[in-house]
């Protein structure tokens, strides 16, 4: 077991409460296919991933901690949809191989080298969506802490970054506060 899996499992151990899904899902809805298939990336306990799942996406979630993992099934069998679970080490192993989505979705996870990998995790068309808080976020919060969040404006570049290399198109770009309190970089780019 990593120490990473074994402090996110104590955490969602001690809450396993289930958070409201991100503000940023039905603000870019509309740049989705009608349907298809859907990952969340280190997806936690699911708050996202359900609400996918829930709009007829064939919806898997990665992550890292076994009891998030429980709790996201659980709380799929409450609301009667499925959702794959899949335990994975995103750190050292980038996605499953030999799989694609439609949509792939990365909240509160900051992974640079593994968000240049996940285009090629995507089926033609597919669409990648990222929503991080930035460092005008600790104006307010103290977590994430510094280390952890996204510079000012970087999320323009990172947008670039999947054109130039990826051949995408960004769809949506924009940073600012949310109505979650936090200041987020939003992203939505098109394969
Ligand atoms: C801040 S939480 C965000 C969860 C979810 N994306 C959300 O927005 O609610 C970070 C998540 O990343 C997962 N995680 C951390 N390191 C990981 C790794 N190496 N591989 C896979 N998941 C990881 C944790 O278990 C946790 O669920």
């Amino acid at each position: 077991m990593t120490d990473s899996q074994t402090h996110w499992d104590n955490r969602y151990q001690k809450n396993p409460e289930l958070n409201p899904f991100s503000d940023f899902l039905p603000a870019t809805e509309k740049y989705l296919p009608s349907s298809g298939s859907c990952v969340d990336i280190a997806g936690g306990n699911g708050r996202n991933a359900l609400w996918y799942a829930e709009k007829g996406y064939s919806t898997s979630l990665i992550d890292i901690s076994p009891i998030a993992l429980n709790q996201a099934t659980e709380a799929s069998h409450n609301l009667g949809v499925e959702i794959e679970c899949i335990h994975w080490d995103l750190e050292n192993n980038s996605l499953p191989p030999n799989r694609q989505w439609d949509i792939a979705l990365i909240t509160l996870f900051l992974d640079r080298n593994l968000l240049q990998k996940v285009p090629n995790f995507l089926n033609d068309s597919g669409i990648l969506l990222l929503a991080h808080p930035t460092k005008q976020n600790l104006e307010r919060h103290e977590h994430p802490s510094s280390n952890f969040l996204l510079e000012p404006a970087e999320i323009f570049k990172l947008g670039e970054s999947f054109e130039l290399a990826h051949s995408m198109e960004v769809i949506h770009v924009d940073e600012a506060w949310r109505d979650s309190g936090r200041h987020e970089a939003w992203l939505v780019c098109q394969k």
